[in-house]
């Protein structure tokens, strides 16, 4: 990209959303502002950027603003990959964002926008879908595939041949040992797991080895707001 037509937004302006105004800022790229749709945030400034609106601006933001692209530093995986289509309607460009310590494999297949975070790696074969986040140190092993919309969190390891199912969540610290051979849809890994055997959709595992929890509140998707 032109460094004089770049212009950015990055929607979501909690702790995520200054994480990735640092990196990609430490990257050349000119961000401009935020979206966001907290009340308090509206009409002020965090690290220097204002919060141009609510994320329902994303329609505005290219003739309003001279917006060419967006990033979303939202966790929440079902709302990341709908922000993300919602913003490629609107014309906006989603790029990657691959901190340059990262290492990726050229023959690593993406097959959309993903957000990778300082000294993580990916190995060759690996397959990774839309709107995927990895934050840092997270080591994805060869020949896994990563389907759209999932997160890994600082310093898991996935290991090989493996299927990571739509919006699967990984904690931080957790292990899921080659061997294993799915993650379900919207599963949620706890933090420090070791996962040694398949995981069912929308379950909740936690634990060394992983099993599931009693957990008093279900893992439900998140609410959306247009
Ligand atoms: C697994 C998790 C989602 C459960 O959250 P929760 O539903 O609020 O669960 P609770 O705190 O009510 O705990 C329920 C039970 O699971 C246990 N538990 C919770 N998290 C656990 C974990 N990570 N490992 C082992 N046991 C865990 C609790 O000790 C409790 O056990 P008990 O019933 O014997 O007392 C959460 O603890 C977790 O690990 N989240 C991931 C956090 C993370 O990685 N954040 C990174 C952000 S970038």
């Amino acid at each position: 990209m032109n460094k004089n037509s770049d212009r950015s937004v990055i929607i979501g302006a909690g702790f995520y959303g200054e994480l990735f105004k640092s990196y990609l800022t430490e990257c050349g790229v000119n961000v401009i502002g935020y979206l966001d749709d907290t009340p308090e945030y509206q009409n002020t400034v965090k690290r220097g950027l204002p919060i141009l609106g609510p994320i329902s601006d994303l329609k505005i933001l290219k003739n309003k603003y001279k917006v060419n692209s967006v990033y979303c530093s939202i966790g929440e995986n079902v709302a990341r990959l709908y922000f993300l289509k919602e913003a490629r309607k609107f014309g906006l460009q989603t790029p990657n964002f691959i901190h340059p310590t990262a290492i990726i494999s050229p023959d690593v297949d993406i097959k959309g926008t993903f957000y990778i975070m300082p000294g993580s790696v990916i190995q060759p074969y690996a397959q990774i879908g839309d709107g995927c986040m990895f934050s840092m140190n997270v080591a994805i092993a060869h020949h896994t595939i990563i389907d759209d919309g999932c997160f890994a969190s600082s310093s898991s390891t996935i290991g090989a041949k493996m299927s990571l199912q739509k919006y699967a969540w990984v904690g931080i610290g957790a292990t899921v040992m080659t061997g294993v051979k799915i993650l379900g849809e919207n599963c949620l890994i706890g933090a420090g797991a070791v996962v040694i055997s398949d995981v069912s959709a929308n379950a909740v595992v936690a634990g060394v080895p992983a099993k599931r929890i009693n957990t008093n509140k279900l893992f439900v998707m998140p609410k959306i707001s247009k």
